[in-house]
């Protein structure tokens, strides 16, 4: 371990014995594998949780960078913000991370900056797509000195956020373009309320250090110029991602001479900003073999064996990767409904929505409504309740204990039900999973269940989900 990180540990060592409790954030270190389950043992054999603690603190104290970075990242996600803040000036640069890689080929180093960024892990079925990524990529090495705006554009459920956050999984783009780190903010579509929070949360999160957090800021503009000072003075070399960025109002509350990548449906979102602009094309659809990829890593056949009617899917899917993960996790489950689930994309009987006009796929309706009408009877009233979740909120599992009166267990075996349906997605840290809908799915359900929403709304006792979910948060 550097000098400077084994300094900061042994500084702030009685900060840290006095406040942590050790099992989760141990968690964490397992996971990042930094830290052996014989580890793990020796500190729950001591005493109090004073000892344990100080027993962690000497276990890292022998061990290398990584070890540090993913117990500083353990911290924060357990919310010992003030603690991380304390360790946060002894992160070893990444030049000098050790290389090593971790189980899904991405350097270990590169997997903790993506984290602590907020960058969304890689969905559990990926196929490939190296031209785009590249593509992305290449555009990114552009903002290495200079600020400016890289813009992923394209269809809704294309695959925009998914490859972008695979595009940024690269040691040498980061080391060289983006030492400072990276931070993922997901925008979506934003009133001026919606866009001050948002504001404001980012700022909470890069202030570590609470240099200027006094008070939330007043409006954007008092907003804006804090994020400014922000980047200028503690992130001059790193990465803002804004995600699903809907109009060019929003985009001016960023325009802060930093280095921009956005994903939008719209090309035309950073007409009215100022800066160097680059801009990536998201084809809408993948071609028939890596539609037909992803059918089969679901399946878990080979693409020679699947039958005949996995190319009309792809087809009627219209190659999008999202309707694709949908009608594949249904095939999982149920091997023999190939011309059935072909013939249901096909029979436009199904009952019909609203279209909603942010989206084109009459595809994902039938998909979205298929593998709802096949959930257990007694999962489908609990999947309408998540049309209450906030746009692009990655929601913990508490929140859902709340609303359904379970025990977290309960809860996240049920939403497993939901992942492995490709109806919800998951994102995990040790042991506290967070989860969320993308957006096509939740304007779905909004769609669905307009009468229902009162309802669950009151089961919060009359309380609006947006003012709890920050405090739950
Ligand atoms: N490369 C890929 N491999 C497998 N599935 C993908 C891929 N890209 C996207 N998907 C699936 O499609 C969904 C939508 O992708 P996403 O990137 O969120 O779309 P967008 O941001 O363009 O709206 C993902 O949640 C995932 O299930
Ligand atoms: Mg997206």
């Amino acid at each position: 371990m550097d000098v400077k990180s084994r300094n900061h540990l042994l500084l702030n060592r009685l900060a840290l014995e006095r406040d942590i409790k050790t099992s989760y954030v141990m968690d964490h270190m397992i996971t990042d594998q930094v830290l052996t389950l014989q580890e793990e043992e020796k500190v729950k054999a001591q005493a109090t949780q004073r000892d344990r603690a100080a027993m962690l603190i000497n276990i890292i104290l022998k061990k290398d960078n990584n070890s540090y970075i993913s117990f500083y990242n353990a911290l924060l996600h357990e919310g010992y913000k003030d603690l991380a803040a304390l360790l946060h000036d002894g992160i070893p640069s990444i030049t000098s991370y050790d290389r090593k890689d971790s189980t899904d080929g991405v350097a270990f180093c590169v997997r903790t900056i993506l984290c602590e960024g907020g960058v969304p892990q890689r969905p559990v079925v990926f196929v490939t797509r190296p031209e785009l990524v590249n593509e992305i990529r290449q555009k990114l090495y552009n903002l290495r000195n200079d600020p400016g705006w890289v813009t992923v554009y394209g269809m809704a459920g294309s695959g925009k956020s998914v490859l972008t956050a695979e595009a940024l999984r690269d040691q040498s783009l980061l080391e060289e373009c983006f030492p400072g780190g990276v931070h993922w903010i997901s925008v979506g579509k934003q009133d001026n309320a919606g866009l001050l929070m948002k504001l404001h949360n980012l700022c909470s999160r890069l202030d570590l250090d609470f240099t200027y957090a006094q008070r939330p800021p007043l409006n954007i503009g008092e907003a804006k110029d804090r994020l400014r000072l922000l980047m200028l003075h503690k992130y001059p070399r790193s990465l803002l991602v804004l995600d699903d960025i809907w109009d060019s109002q929003t985009l001016k509350a960023f325009d802060n001479h930093c280095k921009v990548l956005i994903t939008s449906r719209d090309r035309s979102v950073t007409d009215h900003v100022t800066g160097r602009k680059y801009e990536v094309h998201m084809e809408s659809g993948l071609n028939d073999e890596k539609g037909l990829e992803i059918l089969s890593l679901f399946v878990d056949m080979k693409i020679k064996d699947m039958p005949a009617q996995a190319d009309k899917i792809v087809r009627e899917c219209k190659g999008s990767p999202l309707v694709l993960s949908l009608i594949g996790a249904l095939l999982r489950d149920f091997p023999n409904r190939w011309e059935y689930y072909l013939r249901q994309l096909q029979n436009k009987q199904f009952r019909r929505i609203k279209k909603s006009s942010s989206y084109d796929y009459e595809a994902l309706d039938e998909a979205m409504s298929i593998s709802v009408e096949m959930l257990n009877e007694n999962f489908k009233d609990f999947y309408k309740d998540l049309s209450i979740l906030p746009k692009d909120v990655k929601v913990p599992t508490k929140v859902f204990c709340i609303l359904w009166d379970m025990e977290p267990e309960e809860v996240e075996d049920m939403q497993q039900e939901f992942v492995n349906k490709s109806l919800l997605f998951c994102d995990r840290n040790g042991k506290s999973f967070h989860y969320y809908l993308h957006d096509l799915q939740l304007d779905f359900l909004i769609e669905k269940n307009r009468e229902q929403l009162q309802i669950v709304l009151r089961m919060f006792l009359g309380h609006d989900i947006d003012d709890i979910l920050p405090v739950l948060l």
